[in-house]
């Protein structure tokens, strides 16, 4: 079997990981992989049987009962599927925002996706975003960035696309409030925080648009394969 290529993308929330990930994924032709939808899907079940994220016996007594399984459609984006149903559709609410945060910090729900995560990487060249790709899934990634931006624009971003999404009712400032309480926990966290890996290239793309960022981007893959 050939090598698989794998590109590690890290960084806070609304950084633009999903975006540039997906765009470098198209250009490569390799598999995109959000691990947050991964988080957000577990927390999801958990949430169904209400468990709650502190709840760490609950967790381990019914983390066994998750299957999960990562579907790509025609367009290219990635279904969720939890247990034989399609869950894609009710991961993206604040509600699960935080309670993924939540669950995400558990050790035993990080033990139980790592395997997921790296046996991905393993069958398929692969673009992963998340926190801790290029620390802990995928040490060896051929190349590793760090996305930032400053909790501001990150906030605006988010803002605009939910607004863009129709939801008209929740504030800058309200999420603005919560983009910094995740980020102070998933930073935090005792097991796999989000943190800078020695070897990545960290790129700031507070002052940059999607498509400067984007470039930005290519380049960096391109010189890391030496294309
Ligand atoms: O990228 P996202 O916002 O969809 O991620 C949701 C949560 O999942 C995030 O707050 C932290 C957690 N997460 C994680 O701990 N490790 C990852 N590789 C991806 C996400």
């Amino acid at each position: 079997m050939n090598k698989q290529v794998s590109i590690a993308i890290d960084g806070p929330a609304g950084a633009g990981k999903s975006t540039m990930a997906k765009a470098v994924a198209r250009e490569m032709g390799y598999y995109y992989v959000d691990t947050g939808a991964i988080y957000r899907t577990v927390a999801y079940f958990f949430s169904i049987y209400g468990v709650s994220p502190k709840d760490v016996d609950g967790i381990t007594r019914l983390i066994d009962e998750i299957s999960l399984e990562i579907r790509y459609a025609e367009d290219g984006a990635q279904h969720m599927i939890l247990n034989g149903q399609d869950v894609t559709g009710e991961l993206r609410t604040p509600e699960i925002s935080d309670l993924a945060s939540k669950f995400s910090a558990q050790k035993v729900v990080r033990d139980f996706l790592l395997d997921t995560q790296q046996d991905l990487a393993r069958k398929h060249s692969v673009v992963m975003d998340g926190r801790d790709i290029g620390t802990v899934v995928l040490p060896n990634a051929d190349v590793k960035i760090f996305l930032t931006a400053s909790p501001e624009v990150r906030a605006k971003r988010r803002w605009e696309e939910m607004r863009q999404k129709g939801d008209q009712k929740t504030t800058y400032n309200a999420v603005l409030a919560d983009m910094k309480e995740r980020d102070q926990r998933d930073a935090n966290r005792a097991v796999a925080p989000l943190k800078c890996a020695p070897d990545a290239v960290k790129l700031d793309t507070s002052g940059f648009s999607i498509e400067e960022s984007i470039q930005a981007i290519e380049e960096i893959v391109r010189k890391k394969l030496g294309q």
